[in-house]
């Protein structure tokens, strides 16, 4: 029987991250920062806590990321019924999403680390059996590197995500309000209240959810109507592919910036509206606003909207479902 294990790796700049493949989790990520170690990742005090949560902190998540509307697809004709987890809709792959398995570590080293899971035909009602790997490398310019691999026996949808919360002033400062972000984006996801697309693409040009240029998170956060419909950003933004990087992120004291580039053709961008009552590192919780999730996937239900201008979301059994999504941080010293 696998057990639960806690992986650290660390590089030559001091950077050390820590891992688990209880959800393929990644748990921590600290910078060395003006001398002082500072850990950008919000996380639990123990792995008991991580599986108690329900946040989906630093959890690898799969089969699908986000929210497939009434938990239905439809593939050659045929419905599949898959599990409902919020209300009547699918969220992060369902009630024992790949967040709550546990990985079989399939082979580690100093700078990185692969985990394993067989996800059998009809986990979750999705059809055929998926056999995915997840690696995270930590490079010696600060880059966390996450690769999502998978092949499947039968058609189905893949959409493989990191579900990590940043604070890059520290993870023990209240929230991220202060910090500024930008997302390489022309367009996005309006939803409705259940966090379900309602309207199509809309384009972010002379829009209040425009992120193409460094904006303050605080900024008309709760004015704008788009962003009180969901207490806060939790949108998913279409990727500018011309572009280098997706997006950036910079701490309120300007000593910490992180670059995502991704491979995947949008970014969840979730500012912790609801994270109020997770537990935190020190015997306390965080409160809402605490962190931001920067989320790589597929538009959120895409199986259901085929027509939506990214590649196919569904995985043939000929192919190999092959991502990645790295994190690069610039320390100011
Ligand atoms: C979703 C949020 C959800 C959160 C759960 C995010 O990816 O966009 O709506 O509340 O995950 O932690």
């Amino acid at each position: 029987m696998p057990i639960t294990q806690i992986i650290e790796l660390s590089n030559k700049q001091g950077m050390q991250i820590k891992l688990s493949n209880w959800g393929a989790t990644w748990l921590s990520c600290e910078l060395p920062v003006n001398g002082q170690t500072r850990e950008v990742l919000l996380g639990c005090r123990s792995l008991e806590q991580y599986q108690q949560q329900d946040a989906y902190l630093g959890a690898t998540i799969g089969r699908y990321a986000n929210r497939i509307a009434n938990a239905t697809i439809n593939i050659d004709n045929k419905q599949y019924y898959l599990t409902a987890n919020q209300g009547v809709n699918q969220l992060h792959g369902g009630k024992l999403g790949f967040d709550k398995q546990l990985w079989l570590i399939q082979s580690c080293s100093d700078q990185q680390v692969t985990f394993l899971l067989i996800s059998p035909d009809g986990d979750q009602g999705f059809p055929g059996e998926l056999n995915v790997t997840v690696t995270y490398k930590l490079t010696d310019d600060n880059q966390v590197i996450i690769l999502f691999n998978a092949t499947t026996t039968k058609t189905t949808p893949v959409n493989l995500t990191n579900h990590a919360y940043f604070n890059l002033d520290g993870e023990i400062s209240k929230d991220i309000l202060n910090h500024k972000l930008k997302v390489n984006a022309n367009y996005y996801l309006p939803v409705n209240a259940n966090g379900i697309p309602n309207k199509g693409l809309a384009s972010v040009a002379m829009h209040d959810m425009d992120l193409r240029q460094p904006k303050l998170l605080s900024e008309k956060l709760l004015e704008s109507a788009e962003r009180q419909i969901t207490g806060g950003y939790d949108h998913a933004y279409l990727l500018d592919k011309t572009k280098a990087i997706a997006a950036q992120l910079i701490s309120s004291d300007k000593k910490v910036t992180m670059n995502v580039t991704t491979t995947k053709p949008s970014l969840q961008i979730y500012t912790g509206n609801f994270l109020q009552h997770t537990p935190n590192r020190h015997n306390g919780e965080y409160g809402n606003f605490a962190g931001i999730a920067l989320e790589s996937q597929f538009l959120p239900d895409s199986p259901n909207h085929p027509d939506w201008p990214q590649p196919s979301c569904f995985l043939q059994p000929e192919q190999i479902y092959e991502h990645y999504t790295a994190y690069q941080f610039f320390i100011n010293q």
